[in-house]
């Protein structure tokens, strides 16, 4: 089978994808799948890479970066006898040309959002993962949050700040302190900020628009942070859900932030999450069926925050959920029996069906 791997691509989670994409390249077999491993810049240029997962990790804090001179910016492809191809945006889908299946290992704008499957859509070219509806709906927080709330899932509250507009007395009131300010469509904890004082209002929301112009303010959930992993089912059955996973910031953040994420050691998981049997089976249903509202297809990771109460409330979901070597994702599907390269597999069979 031949599979075009794409990462890295124009939003800010750029390098998170690219080391999501390493993680992937090391998992697939090479005797099963003939590996294209398309990289594109911040600018939006398509560049053939040297696939060598190597040069897509994080080494010393340093993020991977794809750029138009060497594909990937750690080391000069290792194979030099392989040329360089680098791409206009608008021959995109001509170094798709002759693959089976497109494996779109981007998070954020421009692959996470329905852009690129709109491409392949219209290019008639099978990729895995969520369509063009579900991939906008999950990537745009005010819309998971509708979609999701219309169908029974319980969200928290927050108010939604569009271009030019601020935040209301009245909303002030209603959210209380402290909130969340988030770009409504973004990832990797990028442009998020916890503001505890109205006065630090305005700077966050700044920051926040600086990656979208629509901004949420979400009401702080006190709680813990629960995801699970969904898999569209294998003979196109009902969606099935992973082990529960619980983050644990242990220290020096304020929340699951960007560093927290992929920079230091500051977070704990417990995979399966340690909840009472019940609400395990709670959180499962509502994963899949925020997966099943939006129309999802492929794989979701679903998050949610968990009250002392027990009370949950979802999140959001990530229609291509991190595959890096600390992302939850492929974690909790080992931990509930699918090994990372037979979760890859099953990925790209489920596209192909
Ligand atoms: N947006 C990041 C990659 C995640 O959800 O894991
Ligand atoms: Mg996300």
């Amino acid at each position: 089978t031949r599979v075009a791997l794409v990462f890295g691509g124009r939003s800010t989670e750029h390098a998170i994808s690219a080391v999501s994409a390493g993680s992937i390249l090391a998992a697939l077999d090479p005797d099963e799948y003939e590996v294209v491993p398309v990289g594109i810049t911040r600018a939006g240029q398509w560049v053939l890479t040297s696939g060598d997962p190597a040069e897509l990790a994080i080494s010393d804090r340093r993020l991977p970066e794809i750029t138009a001179e060497t594909g990937a910016s750690v080391v000069l492809p290792a194979d030099p006898t392989r040329e360089l191809m680098v791409l206009d945006p608008a021959d995109g889908p001509r170094a798709l040309a002759g693959v089976d299946v497109v494996f779109p290992a981007l998070h954020g704008a421009y692959g996470e959002d329905g852009t690129i499957q709109g491409m392949l859509e219209m290019a008639g070219i099978p990729y895995v993962g969520a369509n063009v509806f579900a991939s906008a709906a999950a990537m745009d927080k005010e819309f998971t949050k509708k979609l999701a709330a219309a169908e029974g899932i319980p969200v928290g509250s927050y108010a939604v700040l569009r271009a030019g507009t601020t935040l209301s007395e009245a909303d002030k009131e209603r959210l209380g302190l402290p909130v969340f300010v988030k770009p409504s469509r973004a990832g990797s904890s990028y442009g998020i900020t916890k503001v505890s004082d109205w006065a630090e209002l305005d700077v966050a929301v700044a920051e926040a628009r600086q990656i979208d112009p629509k901004v949420l303010v979400e009401a702080a959930i006190v709680g813990r942070e629960v995801e699970c992993g969904v898999l569209e089912g294998e003979a196109g059955g009902a969606p099935e859900a992973s082990l529960l996973a619980e983050v644990r910031v242990v220290a020096d953040h304020e929340f699951y932030d960007f560093e927290a994420k992929y920079l230091d050691d500051s977070c704990e998981y417990d995979v399966p999450a340690n909840l009472p049997e019940r609400v395990t089976r709670q959180i499962q249903e509502y994963a899949c069926r925020t997966f099943t509202a939006l129309d999802c297809a492929g794989l979701g990771r679903v998050d949610f925050f968990v009250t002392p109460e027990l009370d949950v409330y979802l999140n959001e979901i990530n229609t291509m959920p991190g595959f890096t070597p600390t992302s939850m994702f492929p974690r909790m599907w080992a931990a509930t029996g699918l090994e990372y390269p037979k979760l890859v597999s099953r990925l790209i069979r489920t596209a192909l069906r």
